[in-house]
């Protein structure tokens, strides 16, 4: 099983040409590992830049996300081969339950019944979850088992630091993805980060980087401007010192920026 690469590329919000260019971009750059998600409405786009670029399927991490309207054990494999199909490939790297949405109609049995299922039938390597909390990733370990759950997705940035789920995860040994590590650009003008920049000659966004990856964290940051891909893609050679560690661990402030009711259950 190959480990969820540290450093993906987030396709979230873009659409069209836009996504085309950003994947196009990021490949040149050197991402190799790209997340998109069935409500994204981009996995087609995604997957023609893949195919034009040239890049053999088996450099490639792909990710995508069962949205809640696929949860039902009718639904979830065929809209996963859907998804396949758009994406020009015959089995993805990782597929996630999106968001848990607790009460739209579909136990969490079944839907990770039919994701371990998929699993089964060689549609996607690893599967896992997203936006899940303690106990709903309880639950989900109760019923594929937790060397099953490749990650749980989770917003995770300087300024929502997740601690107490990290905690757990770290317990179950599942590994933790991060998204929107910059606050989608929020964390970007902290005077602290923005500090730390400067004396480590690096920019805002990739001492935001740096420090997810010194967590053992994946980042999978998006963006529309060649110049932000690659420089974000330099995170990875930044090394924080613990100063600037034990600095940020002091921006957390339950900056939470996503949270849609009805798909999200209690926060820990
Ligand atoms: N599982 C889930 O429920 C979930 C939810 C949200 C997101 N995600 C995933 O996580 C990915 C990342 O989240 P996100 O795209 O929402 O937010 P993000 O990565 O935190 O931030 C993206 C924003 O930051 C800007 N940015 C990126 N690099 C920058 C740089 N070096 N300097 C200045 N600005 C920079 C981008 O603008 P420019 O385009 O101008 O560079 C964009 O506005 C998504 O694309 C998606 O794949 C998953």
């Amino acid at each position: 099983m190959n480990p969820i690469p540290a450093f993906g590329l987030g396709t979230f919000r873009l659409q069209g040409q836009v996504v085309i260019d950003s994947v196009r971009n990021g490949l040149e750059a050197g991402y190799r590992a790209i997340d998109t998600a069935q409500i994204y409405g981009n996995e087609a786009e995604v997957g023609e830049a893949l195919a034009a670029s040239g890049v053999a399927r088996k450099e490639l991490f792909l990710t995508t996300k069962i949205w809640v309207d696929n949860y039902s054990r009718e639904k979830l494999i065929p809209s996963l081969k859907d998804s396949l199909k758009k994406l020009r490939t015959d089995e993805v790297d990782l597929t996630l339950i999106h968001w848990p949405a607790p009460n739209n109609g579909v136990s969490l049995e079944e839907f990770m019944s039919a994701l371990a299922e998929a699993k089964s039938q060689g549609l996607t390597k690893q599967i896992g979850v997203s936006n899940f909390n303690i106990e709903l990733t309880k639950q989900a370990i109760a019923v594929v088992g937790k060397e099953n759950i490749a990650t749980n997705q989770i917003e995770l940035s300087p300024y929502l630091q997740n601690r107490k789920l990290v905690a757990f995860l770290a317990q179950e040994g599942i590994h933790v993805t991060s998204y929107m590590t910059l606050a989608y650009g929020k964390v970007l003008g902290d005077p602290v980060i923005r500090a730390i920049a400067e004396r480590r000659h690096a920019t805002p966004a990739q001492v935001a980087l740096a420090w997810a990856l010194r967590l053992g964290y994946s980042v999978i940051p998006s963006s529309t401007k060649r110049e932000n891909l690659a420089s974000n893609l330099l995170a990875q050679s930044l090394q924080l010192a613990d100063e600037d560690m034990t600095d940020i661990a002091a921006l957390e402030r339950n900056g939470r920026e996503v949270s849609p009711e009805g798909l999200a259950a209690q926060w820990d």
